[in-house]
């Protein structure tokens, strides 16, 4: 079958598969790093997500694509072989993260604008050359005292709608990500708020710059309490605030939505995933595109050390298979054991 997006966009929300994002820029892989005391130098970047990419019953039956950053793209295996093929020979997917960062929106404390159109056309040149067939661009929409303003959400959204038109122009699929910050004391209401009128302005300004819905993916966050909120809200109330929203906002053109873990333990980023999917029929694919949520217990288990590579590909495969159950509506907390 001749390769679209719409194949393309089907194949990363194929049944029971999600994503790795694995795309830390280099200070969050630092950050990441220095809490298992490993030093963040090129050779053990490679080598810690080598041992991901080579976790073979994940990459092959869980995983559908993994979001690289620029330096892994490009970047060879310890024997030589180029990570983008250790990654296409496992049968997932390879793509890119092309934002340039979050940095202060000018004018609007406490809020960011996503940073990296300039010269962003070349740049898909150049990915779709070396393997890339999605891209991921993320937009940080903070929840505090009179914010999120309509500044900052419309600024964020049309720069997401700018890389979305771009990324197909280059036959490569768009993962959207506006991430409302789950940080702060709010309650789930005020981000069930927030996060509908980010939706909202961003599918308005997905239509208005005529970017083919059925050849993107949504990546956002879960309706959720604030990570410091006195009050947490359960399980099943995130799984129904969350479908509540995303039913009034998310044309079901969309074929599927693949959630970030932004923050969330492991456990609970696949059990709000699960009871999602247990709430169905949906009109689209619910699935993971996570970071922290996947790699977290691989990470602890690793801890830069070679003989520690089987412990931490076991780690990676079970979360990966906890989430892909999840994603199929056929998780239980039992079997994590
Ligand atoms: P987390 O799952 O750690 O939030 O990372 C996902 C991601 O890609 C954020 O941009």
């Amino acid at each position: 079958m001749s390769e679209t997006l719409e194949s393309i966009a089907l194949a990363m929300v194929a049944t029971g598969k999600g994503i790795l994002a694995a795309d830390e820029s280099s200070g969050t892989i630092k950050k990441r790093f220095d809490a298992i005391n490993v030093e963040s130098t090129e050779d053990n970047r490679r080598d810690y997500r080598e041992m991901m990419f080579r976790t073979t019953d994940a990459m092959t039956n869980h995983i559908s694509g993994v979001i690289l950053f620029d330096e892994t793209i490009r970047q060879k295996g310890a024997d030589g072989t180029p990570l983008v093929d250790v990654i296409k020979a496992a049968g997932a997917l390879p793509g890119i993260k092309v934002d340039g960062g979050a940095k202060e929106l000018a004018g609007a404390p406490g809020e960011m604008i996503t940073e990296g159109l300039d010269g962003l056309r070349d740049r898909f040149a150049q990915y779709y050359k070396i393997g890339a067939r999605f891209a991921k661009w993320r937009a940080v929409i903070n929840i505090g005292e009179n914010i999120p303003s309509t500044y900052c959400i419309s600024t964020n959204v049309h720069a997401l709608a700018r890389y979305a038109k771009l990324a197909q122009e280059a036959g490569i699929v768009p993962i959207v990500e506006p991430e409302v910050i789950m940080d702060g004391s709010h309650s789930i209401e005020r981000c069930e708020e927030v996060t509908e009128t980010t939706l909202i302005a961003l599918f308005d300004a997905l239509r208005e710059q005529e970017v083919n819905l059925e050849g993107c993916i949504l990546k956002p966050n879960m309706v959720i309490s604030g990570s410091t909120a006195s009050n947490r809200a359960g399980v099943q109330e995130v799984a129904e605030r969350t479908l509540k929203v995303f039913k009034r906002t998310v044309p079901a053109a969309i074929p599927g939505i693949v959630f970030l873990s932004g923050g969330q333990s492991d456990l609970e980023a696949t059990a709000h995933l699960g009871a999602m999917n247990k709430m169905g029929p949906l009109p689209w694919k619910l699935s993971f595109s996570y970071g922290r949520a996947l790699q977290a217990a691989p990470q602890k288990a690793w801890a830069g050390k070679a003989d520690n590579v089987p412990a931490a590909q076991a780690a990676f495969g079970h979360r990966a298979k906890m989430n892909s159950l999840a994603s199929k509506g056929e998780y239980s907390t039992d079997l994590e054991k």
